[in-house]
């Protein structure tokens, strides 16, 4: 009954997409367990490059049923799209299900999100204006119609007339006097009768499934989205997403018991990257972190926004480590750190001029703070042609060790390269969740 939670253990885009894909070959099942089409995961075979929001990263193995699962908020026409986007590249879509029981997100939470952001002006989240936060919001509140409502247009329309007066109090509050179609009642219902049609082939028992599949002693993977430091309650509050991408979060959004998962793979880049606002100690503005960003085309998948860059943060990092349960890392984008005459690593923080190990627990106090670097020496060589870890560059060698021992759990794959097979098998993995 094999399991693998794969998570991001930065700020998201480290990479979980080409993690995912790598490690599917050999499994029979992959599900996201939450986050929405904020998610942008990219997977790059040969020449052709694709770019996942909801559609699980398997999706590109004829052998794998890829399941969007009941933690996951789903905007239909993101979905639409993007499984007719793969049909059109030849791509056999129709092992896909979705949860009956995952959330939908209507026209009107984009709306808010962006009303919302608008309001909060210099103090923004600096979301993805997906609808995510109040797509998850209704889901709390009880509020929420689910993509089980897109198979009874008459429920569906219930609830939406109970809803709607609501959504336009609500956007009026927030300074958007004219929501138009995001809260036309009829326009809305039109949609969810139209999606239901198109979706109805695919809405299934989600976690049924998924037991099933363990129950028949399958491997499955459960793939995160964002990441351990945009966690609703682990994350840097309030400056992250509105749902648990942390490896717990994919038993309660993927519907599969704590005890069934057998292996965490953490997920990380060489370096750092955010996107959207709050603290980030070892930020680059300088021309080191433009060098950064250029190199590794740090451009969000989904909004095309700048990432933020900078060097990477053994303090956060040994937190999600731990979090998580990380049995194994997988380390991505180390090619882009070619070239350089030094390569920084964080191992400790100053704050109030005291030396601090652990992971503030307050955004006040992480504000505060300054990095504390260790240095190693760079190397000059490309390396994306490396296949095992003896074709690295000495100096590299003593980089990808040093992050290892920051991490304090073993990095058993490393990336060289976006395709796929740029990468690096150093040792078998490690499947007990925390073994270390
Ligand atoms: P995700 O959201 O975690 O799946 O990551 P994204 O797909 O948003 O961002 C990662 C980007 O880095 C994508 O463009 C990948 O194709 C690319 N990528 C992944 N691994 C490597 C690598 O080892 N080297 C390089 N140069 N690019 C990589
Ligand atoms: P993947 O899965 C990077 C960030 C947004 C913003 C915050 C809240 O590709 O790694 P939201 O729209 O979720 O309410 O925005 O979270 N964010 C991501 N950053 N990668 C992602 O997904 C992200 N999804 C959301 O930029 O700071
Ligand atoms: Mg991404």
């Amino acid at each position: 009954m094999p399991a693998t939670v794969i998570v991001g253990l930065q700020w998201g885009d480290e990479g979980k997409g080409k993690t995912t894909d790598f490690l599917a070959e050999q499994v029979s099942t992959v599900v996201r367990y939450q986050g929405g089409d904020n998610a942008g995961h990219t997977i790059v075979i040969g020449d052709d490059t694709f770019k996942l929001h909801l559609v699980p990263s398997g999706v590109l193995y004829p052998h794998i049923a890829p399941v969007i699962g009941p933690g996951v908020v789903v905007n239909p026409a993101t979905l639409i799209r993007e499984l007719d986007g793969l049909i059109a590249r030849g791509i056999n879509v129709s092992k896909v299900r979705v949860s009956h029981a995952a959330h939908l997100i209507l026209p009107y939470h984009p709306a808010i999100d962006r009303a919302r952001e608008a309001r909060l002006a210099g103090a923004k989240v600096g979301t993805t204006q997906r609808g995510i936060g109040p797509a998850y919001e209704d889901r709390a509140a009880r509020l929420g119609l689910r993509v089980e409502d897109l198979l009874d247009p008459a429920s569906a329309a219930t609830r939406l007339a109970r809803v709607l007066p609501e959504k336009r109090a609500l956007l009026a509050a927030l300074g958007d006097t004219n929501p138009g179609e995001a809260v036309d009642e009829v326009a809305i219902a039109a949609l969810i009768a139209a999606w239901g049609e198109r979706l109805r082939p695919h809405i299934a028992d989600a976690t049924d499934l998924v037991q099933r599949a363990l129950d028949a002693g399958e491997h499955i993977l459960l793939e995160g989205a964002q990441g351990t430091l945009l966690d609703l309650d682990h994350g840097s509050y309030p400056f992250v997403t509105s749902s648990n991408p942390i490896a717990g979060g994919a038993t309660t959004g993927g519907g599969v018991a704590p005890l069934q998962i057998d292996e965490v793979m953490g997920v990380m880049k060489a370096y750092a990257t955010r996107v959207g606002s709050g603290p980030f100690t070892t930020e680059l503005t300088d021309a080191t972190g433009e060098r950064i960003a250029t190199e590794g085309n740090e451009v969000g998948t989904t909004t095309g926004r700048r990432r933020r860059v900078g060097w990477n943060d053994a303090v956060p990092l040994r937190y999600a480590v731990r979090l998580n349960g990380v049995s194994s890392i997988m380390l991505n984008k180390l090619d882009i750190l070619s070239g350089l005459p030094e390569v920084l690593l964080c191992v400790a923080y100053e704050i109030d001029g005291k030396r601090v190990d652990r992971w503030p627990a307050s955004g006040a106090e992480l504000a505060r703070a300054t990095p504390i670097y260790e240095r190693f020496e760079g190397w000059s060589e490309p390396i994306s042609g490396a296949r095992r870890m003896n074709d690295l560059p000495g100096a590299a060698q003593r980089y990808v060790a040093a992050l290892e021992e920051a991490a304090g759990a073993p990095i058993v794959l490393l990336s060289v390269g976006p395709e796929r097979s740029q990468t690096i098998e150093r040792a078998l993995r490690r499947r007990r969740a925390g073994g270390r």
